[in-house]
């Protein structure tokens, strides 16, 4: 049986149950073997741009006797994808700004049936901007710890308005007052830097979300 480190049994924790669950960028395929042994998914497509990633995904799937249920697909992003075909969608160990262009250029992901769990590596405010502009809500973010690093994995569906959000938002989502261990070290972490980035440039953003923090600090 598979066993997942931390960052992806937090997003695989995130993961309903369902028919068919996605996992895009899937590299060895860890993540859906999991689903899939654990009943959570009845079947799986695992997805990567590369070749090579979706060889070491046919070897984990030769291990664990998985491949009558999961299927394994060259794609970037969701370009090898069909509209229905899996309700659950992951999309782990990416850039910030590569989930959040796969989300602008999938229209058909603003579908209330579907739920994406998203772990990007960097730029999270992308993904909260692009989330929230193309009528998503994030229902639950978390943090967790592995190594050195702290990892977010957000939970995010389609409900079709835009709703108001304070400034600090894209940066710290709903984690600013959380009194979780890694919470606290991802929003230290992210405080520091639109710090520095308000020294250094005139970013308005940054600058209004720091206002922000200090009014929500204040309340
Ligand atoms: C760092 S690995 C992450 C693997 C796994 N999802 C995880 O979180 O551990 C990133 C994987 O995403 C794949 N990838 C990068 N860009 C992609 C894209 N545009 N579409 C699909 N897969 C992509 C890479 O080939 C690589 O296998």
């Amino acid at each position: 049986m598979m066993k997942l480190t931390p960052r992806l049994q937090t997003v695989a924790d995130f993961v309903e149950k369902c028919d068919c669950f996605l996992d895009i960028g899937t590299d060895h395929a860890y993540l859906p073997a999991y689903i899939v042994e654990n009943g959570i998914a009845e079947r799986a497509i695992a997805s990567d741009i590369n070749p090579n990633p979706l060889k070491n995904a046919q070897k984990t799937l030769e291990q664990e006797n998985l491949n009558e249920k999961i299927t394994l697909r060259l794609s970037a992003g969701f370009e090898n994808i069909r509209e229905n075909e899996a309700g659950e969608i992951a999309i782990a160990g990416m850039g910030g700004m590569m989930i959040a262009e796969m989300i602008a250029d999938t229209p058909w992901l603003q579908n209330k049936d579907i739920h994406l769990i998203l772990q990007p590596m960097t730029h999270f405010e992308l993904v909260r901007k692009e989330l929230q502009v193309n009528g998503f809500e994030i229902d639950a973010e978390t943090t967790v710890s592995e190594g050195n690093r702290v990892y977010l994995v957000m939970s995010a569906r389609y409900f079709g308005t835009v709703s108001q959000k304070p400034a600090h938002w894209i940066y710290l989502g709903n984690l600013l007052n959380s009194t979780k261990k890694s919470d606290r070290q991802y929003v230290e972490k992210i405080i520091k830097m639109l710090r520095v980035k308000a020294e250094f440039s005139d970013d308005k953003e940054v600058k209004e979300a720091l206002r922000s923090i200090e009014n929500a600090k204040s309340k």
